[in-house]
């Protein structure tokens, strides 16, 4: 491998933020993407309100610049270091692509509100991050307002989400009586002064070491003994940092800051980038294939169709897995057994399109798909035959019936849905007993049954109906073979099939799941489906 090979790949850095929506993503995005000289006024990510947009002004912008906006990947570079953030949509756009999104990066950065702890989207993302093992790092955000205890903020991470906490620095009151933060490392406290520049909230950042007198005399004895007393306990019954257990995602370092301010930000991405890998090693069927090599391989985690009607082309997102992508040369794509050179290949970087000419591992790059490309393919050089594992199918939450509302468009409606799928879009189902006659769709977010019937009228002139089902739970029967109508107490949860026909149960609550365990003898259920 070349030198300048080894060196771009080495220093690059590639993690998905997770966070519930408003714990504060866009504003940290931002605030790195600043100290990264990326951008050059806060604001310009993405315009917060784009995610407030109704759906019918989501279309708009989706026809407008053919590709979603929430769609991107932000790259910019920090002392030597090239850092890909990859944006996980949220909100009501939140669908299957912010989990497959997950897939892509090597780490995650997860934003806590600090008056809120856990929330319910923290959640569901995490449990995609366990799964892969990847490492966790925590920023405790809004330190400015009224926070919980930072104890009991950690009892939360560690009780909820089941990964041990290893604070990095420590908050020094919140809200009004919020301080700043002290370092546990190099026992220093930054003090937090917030201020106004230029109109936008800053925070002016001074340092002291902890014994200093000054330090005393500005934050007062009260929260002075309190520092001191709760560095004791940390010290004492805290994890230790320790950088095998943060790799493999048992053990999350934990900062406290405030983005809005910038307060805390620049430490936590110092610390980030000392403490997160380059790329990882990623299992294929010809096994473990290392990220540092010459040759280049990649994988298409996310496809996104364009909404105008005239041109019905399609963006795959590739993660380069290894080696140098170079624009000039053929690829080989394995599932198809061709090969070709992608077409336009281009970072895509909020709404700013550039076109590439070579990539590394590590990167994401956004490529016109011939019509070939589904979730999970491999790409790689001619010669080298091997597919990366595959992309899990991620269950979804809300369910419906499918009714074409002109019975002669049967065969429109069959291929619309099918190819929707086959992008992954949403997913859809057969009735385990009366199969295609009974269509139920499945999705992550709700936003996409608006986008499945408005794309199935305007690009399949298919209009439907859509019936909900009162289902939110959805598993996988382990055993395809199993004869579904042979299970008791399974009135209140429907059979299905996927179009692969394996078998599959859709349950009103996890009460219900536990139910139907507990009296069958044999079933075994999962929650992510391997491909
Ligand atoms: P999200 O992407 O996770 O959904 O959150 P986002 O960054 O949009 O932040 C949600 C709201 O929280 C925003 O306020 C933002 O200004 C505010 N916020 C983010 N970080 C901090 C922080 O550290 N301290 C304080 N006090 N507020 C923070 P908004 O009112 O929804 O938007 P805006 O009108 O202020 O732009």
């Amino acid at each position: 491998m070349s030198k300048e090979t080894e060196s771009e790949i080495k220093r690059r850095r590639t993690f998905a933020i997770i966070s519930h929506p408003d714990a504060g993503k866009t504003t940290l995005t931002e605030k790195l993407l600043l100290f990264g000289g990326a951008i050059n006024s806060a604001g310009s990510v993405k315009g917060k309100a784009n995610s407030k947009y109704a759906v019918s002004d989501w279309m708009g912008i989706e026809k407008e610049r053919g590709i979603s906006v929430t769609s991107s990947v932000l790259q910019f570079e920090y002392d030597g270091f090239c850092v890909n953030i990859l944006d996980t949509p949220g909100h009501q756009d939140f669908s299957e692509d912010t989990y497959r999104t997950l897939m892509a990066a090597d780490s995650a950065v997860m934003v806590i509100d600090a008056s809120k702890g856990v929330e319910a989207q923290t959640i569901k993302l995490f449990k995609v991050c366990v799964m892969r093992h990847i490492p966790i790092f925590t920023f405790i955000n809004k330190m400015d307002l009224e926070a919980k205890d930072p104890f009991d903020l950690m009892d939360e991470i560690e009780n909820v989400l089941g990964i041990r906490t290893c604070p990095v620095n420590w908050p020094i009151g919140s809200g009004k009586r919020f301080k700043g933060v002290y370092d546990r490392n190099t026992k220093e406290v930054s003090m937090f002064r917030a201020v106004s520049v230029g109109g936008a909230k800053g925070a002016a950042e001074t340092e002291y070491a902890v014994e200093d007198e000054k330090l005393k005399e500005e934050i007062g004895d009260e929260l002075y003994e309190q520092l001191v007393e709760e560095c004791e306990l940390l010290d004492g019954a805290a994890d230790e940092y320790d950088q095998e257990r943060v790799d493999r995602g048992e053990l999350s370092p934990v900062f406290f800051g405030s983005a809005l301010t910038t307060f805390g930000v620049r430490t936590f991405l110092e610390h980030f980038l000392s403490y997160s890998k380059p790329p990882l090693p990623r299992e294929s069927d010809a096994g473990v294939i290392d990220p540092m090599t010459e040759d280049f391989s990649g994988f298409i985690f996310k496809i996104q169709a364009n909404m105008n009607k005239a041109h019905h082309d399609r963006i795959a997102f590739m993660r380069v897995a290894s080696g140098r992508f170079d624009a000039s040369k053929d690829v080989f794509h394995v599932q198809s057994g061709r090969k070709f050179k992608l077409s336009q290949p281009q970072q895509i970087m909020a709404d700013d399109r550039k076109i590439l000419t070579e990539a590394y591992a590590g990167d994401v790059i956004g490529v016109f798909d011939p019509g070939i490309f589904s979730i999970g393919d491999t790409l790689t050089v001619p010669g080298k035959k091997f597919a990366y594992e595959g992309i899990p199918t991620f269950a979804p939450e809300h369910f419906a019936r499918m009714v074409p509302v002109d019975t002669m468009k049967r065969k429109q409606f069959m291929k619309g849905v099918t190819q929707l799928a086959q992008e992954g879009a949403i997913q859809i189902f057969k009735d385990y007993v009366l199969d295609l006659s009974e269509i139920i769709v499945g999705v992550v977010g709700v936003l996409q049954f608006d986008v499945l019937k408005y794309r199935l009228e305007s690009e399949y002139g298919c209009e439907i109906r859509l019936e909900p089902l009162p289902y939110n739970y959805i598993r996988w029967v382990k055993d395809p073979t199993m004869d579904l109508t042979k299970l008791t107490r399974i009135s209140d949860c429907k059979k299905v099939k996927d179009m692969r026909d394996n078998p599959l149960l859709l349950f009103a609550n996890e009460w219900s799941i536990r139910l139907v365990l507990e009296h069958n003898e044999g079933l075994e259920l999962t929650e992510f489906k391997k491909n």
